[in-house]
């Protein structure tokens, strides 16, 4: 009887606890939480050093940091998705972000369905093969298989390319993926980002060309078409240019050493 007792006043204090809580919850931090303008941001984060995730496994890199530094100065709390590159666009036409860091280049097909900021940075092309690799430039694709990350310009930019020398084009959904591809050799070539593929070069002991054809558009925050935020986020990049903080994001995250 007496443990059941016990028992019970435990069960009581708990049930009294929670209760506490839950109404703090309610008048405090709940109005803060509904006070809180948050920003949905779409990202594929399998795009060194622009985002990828570390070994804790949060997402970090060029664009986070860009992202939270616009995020900070128009008052809102940054949250991030993880989503495949392909679907990027689709997340904004549907309204499922209210933006798009993806080291996305601001191309004019893009922009048809959805609005660009001003460039923050291009980086070109290349294709990046094995160490030992014969492939050293465009024509030497001939006859091999070339990987590209699926809804990237380099996947548009690989079937020009095929116009001219006839390889096999491999569509992979992250870049990660294709470095892996390539690693095995189930692909030759990967044709990606030139700051993204000097990374893997480094990384994992690759070997890499420019790609002379390259003329890709700079990397902008992307929208959906007619959102408010594209000029205050152009305000934002643009006083980042002229007090040094984007060159020092480029600093950090795209100086090769
Ligand atoms: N810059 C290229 C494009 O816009 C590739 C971007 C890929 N980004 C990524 N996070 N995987 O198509």
């Amino acid at each position: 009887m007496k443990k059941l007792m016990v028992v019970m006043t435990a069960l009581l204090l708990l049930i009294m606890a929670a209760c506490g809580t839950a109404d703090e919850g309610t008048t405090g931090e709940g109005e803060k939480a509904t006070e809180e303008k948050v920003l949905v941001m779409g990202t594929s984060a399998d795009f060194a050093p622009f985002e990828s995730r570390n070994t804790d496994g949060e997402i970090v890199g060029f664009d986070i940091d860009l992202a939270n530094y616009i995020a900070d100065e128009l008052g809102y709390k940054l949250e991030i998705k993880d989503m495949k590159f392909d679907g990027l666009i689709g997340a904004l036409q549907t309204n499922r972000v209210d933006l798009v860091l993806s080291g996305m280049s601001a191309t004019e097909k893009r922009a048809q369905n959805v609005d660009f900021s001003v460039h923050y940075n291009h980086s070109g092309e290349m294709f990046v093969t094995l160490k030992d690799s014969d492939i050293k430039t465009i024509d030497d694709l001939a006859g091999h298989k070339v990987g590209v990350q699926l809804g990237t310009i380099q996947e548009e930019g690989a079937v020009k390319i095929q116009e001219t020398v006839d390889f096999e084009l491999k569509r992979l959904d992250t870049a990660q993926l294709m470095i892996q591809e390539l690693l095995s050799n189930r692909i030759d070539v990967a044709y990606l980002d030139k700051a993204v593929g000097a990374g893997y070069i480094k990384e994992q002991d690759l070997a890499g060309f420019d790609d002379p054809t390259s003329s890709s558009p700079g990397m902008a925050v992307a929208f959906p078409k007619g959102s408010e935020l594209v000029d205050d986020v152009n305000k934002v990049i643009e006083q980042m240019e002229e007090n040094g903080k984007l060159a020092e994001l480029k600093e950090k995250w795209l100086s090769e050493e």
